[in-house]
């Protein structure tokens, strides 16, 4: 059973679907895209209640969730208590994603490599404490904001903009309760990603994932525009500085403070002149990332995913393809503001045989092959190849054959400057 509907899902469902240990796939709630290889159900991935009652039902064998929400709410331990086999962190280890403010003291406790940092409960001392320091200044909200609760400040005057939204305004309601005020780093962002089991760590091949809506990284933050894997910048080197000094230590250090951590892990990272440091984790996989590092896994992903669920991941060599990957989303007009959906997408039939979709915003139309649009983020197109321009080139070839009303995509993703 995988919980949520996004690309990331499908593509989960995709790579699962390949293994020959597995015979039936549920998604909840899927979309257009899973139809067509697994069983949709209409239930909301944060509804605990109804996704155990149907795991239970089915005899569910291996859980994956997506999404961070359903994380922070329990829904590992709640399978976990009715004996469903579930592959993602319980709510205490969640909290490396969900609270800003424990995974900065975690860092800071264990010497894990990240920007200087103040926590705040209370307004009056986040203000003076800004009104003191040198621009620009980050403001993050301490709980879950779906991606929207970092401001970069450059003047004082939107710093204080930013904290009165989170701490007066509660624009994120409890999630701004508490803010972490932190130095602004420089350099090249990347997301890196281990497979743990609590003791070991495998990391996965990383990859650069492009937020902002439009070309050159302007416009609103987004949940993710595109992505490429690996890196134009990683090497050897600097994957062993990631495993050894952000992943290893912070999954000894969850172990330590009693969160054993299992699952993936994502760290999000900045390529400074000091070296590799966290700008935050996430406890699970990454959207859109997962679309263009799943497709490099030689691994059968189940044995993986069994092998963090049993504790004994040691066993397993992970294998990678030595190819690129590249994936362009395709998002509705007006995303990441408000937007209309129900438009029919044309061109799906119309691609390169190599080249794969993955559906996030789409439903299936009244008849069963016509797919509609049903989201801000509606596909995501990847191709895979031996060079980022070869592979880049395929991409945004095959991308403009696809078409509906008003869909409008990124023309630089995997661009290396
Ligand atoms: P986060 O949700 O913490 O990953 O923050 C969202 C985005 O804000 C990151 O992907 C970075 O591009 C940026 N960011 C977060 N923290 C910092 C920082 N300390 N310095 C510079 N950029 C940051
Ligand atoms: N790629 C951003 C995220 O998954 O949170």
């Amino acid at each position: 059973m995988v919980v949520g509907g996004g690309a990331r899902e499908h593509t989960l469902v995709w790579k699962l679907a390949q293994s020959p240990k597995v015979k039936e796939i549920f998604v909840a709630p899927g979309n257009a895209g899973t139809a067509r290889i697994a069983h949709n159900l209409d239930i909301n991935p944060n509804n605990v209640v109804s996704l155990s009652k149907v795991a239970q039902e089915k005899r569910i064998e291996l859980a994956i969730i997506g999404p961070e929400a359903p994380l922070a709410n329990g829904i590992v331990d709640h399978f976990q208590g009715i004996g469903v086999p579930i592959f993602g962190p319980t709510k205490k280890a969640t909290e490396i994603e969900s609270s800003k403010v424990f995974a900065k003291e975690l860092m800071q406790k264990y010497g894990i490599p990240c920007a200087r940092s103040t926590s705040f409960s209370t307004y009056t001392q986040a203000k003076e404490y800004i009104q003191r320091h040198t621009l620009p200044i980050v403001v993050k909200a301490d709980g879950l904001a779906a991606g929207k609760g970092v401001t970069i400040a450059r003047s004082i005057p939107q710093a204080l903009d930013a904290l009165t939204n989170l701490m007066k305004s509660k624009v994120f309601g409890a999630a701004g309760e508490k803010v972490v005020i932190e130095e602004c780093l420089s350099g090249k962002e990347m997301s890196a990603f281990a497979f743990t089991d609590g003791t070991t760590v495998i990391p996965m091949v990383s990859a650069c994932d492009y937020k902002r809506i439009y070309n050159g990284d302007q416009g609103p933050n987004t949940g993710g525009m595109g992505s490429y894997s690996p890196p134009h910048f990683m090497t050897p080197t600097l994957a062993k500085m990631v495993k050894e000094t952000i992943m290893q230590p912070v999954v000894k250090a969850m172990e330590k403070e009693r969160k054993p951590y299992e699952g993936v892990l994502y760290g999000g990272v900045m390529i400074t002149t000091d070296g590799p440091k966290v700008l935050e984790f996430n406890a699970r996989f990454g959207d859109p990332e997962s679309q263009v590092t799943l497709p490099l896994l030689k691994t059968d992903l189940v044995d993986i995913l069994l092998a963090v669920i049993n504790g004994n991941l040691a066993q397993i060599k992970v294998e990678w393809s030595e190819d690129v990957c590249v994936g362009v989303v395709m998002a509705s007009a007006g995303y990441p503001g408000s937007y209309q959906t129900g438009f029919p997408i044309s061109g799906l039939d119309d691609l390169d045989t190599d080249i794969l979709v993955f559906h996030a915003g789409t439903k299936v139309g009244s008849e069963p092959e016509e797919v509609l649009t049903n989201g801000g983020r509606v596909l995501t197109v990847v191709a895979t190849g031996k060079t980022i321009a070869e592979v880049k080139e395929k991409v945004y070839t095959n991308i403009s054959q696809i078409h509906f009303e008003g869909c409008h995509y990124r023309k630089d993703i995997a661009e290396i400057k």
